[in-house]
């Protein structure tokens, strides 16, 4: 029997939405022995297709998310574009959606703490509901350099020498025109901020302005906080008793392979992520396995000019010194055929007298790119 390997790019199988339509394109005498994920799911569910990172883009723009219409809003430059909303993948607690967390606690004034390592999605729901939403939001990377004048604002010289006005600095816009205040990695906010937003998070909900003749800012009914930290920065930097106690909402983000399996469509990519997060959690592995290294890797092996061997020894670069042995095991007990997956390769029958091996030459292994890189 003679078989050929046609690689069909991911932007074509994205295209490939029906069994239907993957029948017709593929010749009468052609069966699809190893497809895409998501051509075959296609198949047998009527469920949306699975999306691969590169594909997400492009089948979330057919998946338009309703917003309220739009109103010009004095922070219109902060509001999110609108593909926030669109890529976005969401969760449920029980039977409670993420976003419906978070418009609860829009509505009764709670805060929100979302918490879990880094990647699972914690600032894309912020980013998602905000745009939905049209509200305008501002993320503070909460760190030692914050200036508490660049949030809430201060003295600059005007154009007339000599003298100064006030500027609002954004979270005292936010205060005073709604939106969403992202805090993120929280439990690294210093003391010289947290003290002035502490009467903001409380049913005070307002910030006294020291330097501005102590004016008081009340928050507008839109204004939301939004806090996000990683627990497993929790011993070198626990977050702080005043600050837990003015969350009342709490959502705990983990790595879910519903989630992911909407946003990375090789089975075997999403396997070798889980063997590697259970070394991680043994303790053999530091480097937390994150949604987006999945869909990095599979978008740049799906890309023809990258290739699975790059985007695999790219993946194992995230890795520690004295990890990258384990990580390459596991990936080197799952060759070819993963490798094969990521690129989104289609065995097809061809005809009776071609050799697979022919052109076989030209492929270097996953391990050889890493040496060569
Ligand atoms: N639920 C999701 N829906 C869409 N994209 C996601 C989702 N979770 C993670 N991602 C992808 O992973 C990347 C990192 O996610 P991010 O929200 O920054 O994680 P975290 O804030 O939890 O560290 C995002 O830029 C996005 O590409
Ligand atoms: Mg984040």
């Amino acid at each position: 029997m003679k078989q050929t390997v046609k690689k069909i790019p991911m932007s074509e199988l994205d295209a490939l939405a029906t069994s239907e339509e993957l029948a017709s394109h593929s010749s009468s005498n052609v069966s699809v022995t190893k497809t895409n994920r998501k051509a075959s799911r296609n198949v047998t569910s009527s469920k949306a297709p699975a999306k691969s990172a590169t594909a997400a883009k492009k089948a979330t723009a057919a998946k338009k998310v309703a917003r309220p219409r739009r109103v010009e809003h004095p922070l219109e430059h902060l509001i999110p574009a609108g593909w926030f909303a669109e890529d976005y993948i969401g969760r449920s607690f029980g039977v409670v959606e993420d976003k419906t967390v978070l418009s609860i606690a829009r509505e009764t004034k709670q805060n929100t703490l979302i918490f879990g390592p880094t990647g699972p999605g914690k600032t894309s729901l912020v980013y998602a509901y905000a745009a939905e939403n049209n509200l305008p939001l501002y993320s503070v990377a909460c760190n030692g350099a914050l200036d508490p004048a660049t949030l809430f604002g201060g003295w600059m010289p005007t154009e007339t020498a000599g003298t100064l006005q006030w500027v609002d600095g954004p979270v005292t816009l936010l205060m005073r025109h709604g939106g969403v205040l992202y805090l993120d990695e929280i439990n690294f906010l210093m003391g010289r901020v947290s003290a002035v937003l502490h009467p903001a998070l409380d049913k005070r909900r307002e910030i006294m302005l020291q330097e501005h003749n102590n004016e008081h800012v009340k928050a507008h009914d839109d204004f939301m906080v939004v806090g996000s930290y990683n627990p497993e920065y929790e011993d070198t930097r626990p977050l702080n008793k005043a600050f837990r106690n003015r969350f009342a909402l709490r959502m705990h983000f983990d790595y879910l392979p519903a989630v992911e399996a909407e946003l990375v469509t090789s089975p075997l990519l999403l396997q070798l992520a889980t063997s590697l997060r259970a070394r991680h959690a043994a303790g053999e592995i530091e480097t937390p396995v994150s949604t987006n290294m999945l869909m990095e890797c599979e978008s740049f092996a799906a890309d023809e000019r990258l290739g699975s061997a790059f985007a695999l020894s790219n993946f194992v670069q995230a890795f520690g010194v004295d990890e990258k042995s384990a990580v390459e095991e596991a990936i080197n007990q799952m060759m070819p055929a993963l490798g094969e997956e990521i690129e989104g390769w289609i065995i097809e029958e061809v005809d009776e007298e071609m050799d697979l091996d022919d052109d076989d030459d030209s492929e270097i292994g996953w391990a050889d790119a890493e040496k060569e890189g």
